[in-house]
């Protein structure tokens, strides 16, 4: 949960007064705690003492620069997905040999991009990738690295959407085809495919699916190590849950997780690979929305906010809970409310039938755990300008991505086309 403080009517993070901030940014603006962003990474380092294991923070959870630059200072690497999150991480000062690339559909240029950069290892889902980047590795005469993403075949037990080490998944590839790719890499000698990868889900709350994909990754590890293929390094990709709501149940305390890795590789002697994304952020960010009107319904009235599904996708494409804090003065009397965003659809829907403190017109909101896959999936649908982003420490501000404007949501775009007059 995120750590927002009240004190006399003033409620703050890291410090930093909510309304001021508020009334000197404007509305929706997401807010992310150093504080706690840092006090995540310090944690999980601390659970993987003693292990060689490396933490690569998956950019796509959380992509702003100054984020990325916290994961940075703290030694930590990036698991990207695009070339658009290379030059985010190369950018904000993490450097190549610390980064791996994840992801089932990368293209050419992307990989000959990453190639020249000099990244760590590229995270292999298919065969056809395989050769495509022994071509170019080939080409450039550059030596690469690659692990291979297994699918194991092991239901996380979260929601289907963001489920993904199923057979029926796109993800990975299973043991036959496994085969087949270590004995192409063999032939290749631009590849030096020596690593096993896996990720199996995200918003894990138990402990036993991370165990069985583990348990199958370190035993194909031991068959591959028995065939001449000798594994390096295992990436256990991320999926860490965290606790959007009290009534939910407790999410796996990290030593937990990191104990179990620790127990499935004993006998392994290269080195672990990390990739978690929402567990180092989601609780570090709010939402911060401002109250437009109440608007009485059929069934009880609509808390309509300055916020909407495009700043916020989660509850509207996983029905995810997240809480809601009214920041005004301490009212006793509670309601029961719709909250709402301004999209014109029924999906734009924050929280159904919640009970909160009676609310008003331009109150201010905070919508909590927002710190991932928040403002990373936020669009321009409605031509809704995307959100300011704002980063607190110790009392402190600073705007760490402008409130887009209009000229810039517009830029690119001209009311011009075959057979369409310039407008007058
Ligand atoms: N590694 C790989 C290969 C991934 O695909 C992902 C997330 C991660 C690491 C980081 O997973 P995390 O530790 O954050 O669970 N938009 C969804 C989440 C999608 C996750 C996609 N892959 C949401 O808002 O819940």
């Amino acid at each position: 949960m995120t750590p927002i403080t009240e004190q006399d009517g003033v409620w703050r993070l890291d410090g930093v007064d909510l309304h001021a901030l508020a009334d000197a940014v404007g509305t929706p603006t997401y807010v992310y705690s150093s504080a706690t962003i840092r006090a995540r990474i310090a944690e999980l380092q601390q659970a993987v003492r003693g292990l060689d294991a490396r933490i690569c923070y998956a950019v796509k959870a959380n992509p702003n620069l100054a984020v990325l630059a916290l994961m940075a200072h703290a030694g930590l690497g990036a698991d990207i997905v695009s070339g658009g999150e290379l030059q985010r991480a190369l950018r904000a000062g993490i450097p190549a040999q610390r980064i791996v690339f994840s992801g089932v559909g990368k293209t050419e240029a992307e990989i000959v991009a990453a190639v020249e950069a000099g990244i760590w290892r590229f995270n292999i889902e298919s065969r056809d990738e395989l050769h495509l980047l022994c071509r170019v590795s080939s080409r450039l005469g550059t030596l690469v690295n690659a692990a291979l993403r297994l699918n194991p075949d092991v239901d996380a037990r979260t929601h289907a959407k963001i489920s993904t080490g199923r057979a029926q998944n796109k993800f990975g590839v299973d043991r036959d085809e496994a085969w087949r790719c270590f004995a192409d890499a063999a032939e290749c000698a631009y590849v030096r495919l020596d690593g096993l990868h896996m990720h199996i889900g995200s918003q894990i709350v138990e402990l036993d699916p991370f165990r069985e994909a583990l348990g199958h990754v370190a035993g194909f590890r031991k068959e591959l190590d028995a065939a001449g293929y000798p594994v390096r390094s295992i990436d256990v990709g991320g999926g860490l849950g965290v606790r959007y709501a009290l009534h939910a149940p407790a999410p796996v305390p990290v030593q937990d997780y990191a104990d179990a890795i620790r127990s499935a590789f004993a006998d392994f002697d290269g080195t672990l690979v990390l990739e978690p994304g929402r567990w180092l952020v989601a609780d570090a960010g709010i939402l911060l929305t401002r109250v437009i009107r109440v608007k009485p319904g059929a069934e009880r009235p609509f808390l309509i906010l300055d916020a909407g599904m495009n700043d916020l996708l989660r509850p509207a494409l996983y029905d995810a809970w997240h809480g809601i804090v009214p920041l005004h003065a301490r009212e006793a009397s509670t309601r029961r409310y719709d909250v709402v965003g301004p999209v014109c659809e029924s999906s734009d829907t924050f929280a159904v039938d919640r009970d909160l403190p009676m609310c008003g017109a331009g109150d201010l909101v905070a919508i909590l755990g927002a710190g991932a896959y928040g403002a990373s999936m936020a669009s321009t649908y409605n031509s809704r300008p995307l959100p300011a982003e704002v980063l607190v420490d110790a009392g402190c501000h600073a705007v760490v991505r402008e409130r887009q404007t209009v000229e810039a949501m517009l830029a690119g775009e001209a009311a011009r086309g075959p057979g369409i007059e310039p407008a007058p």
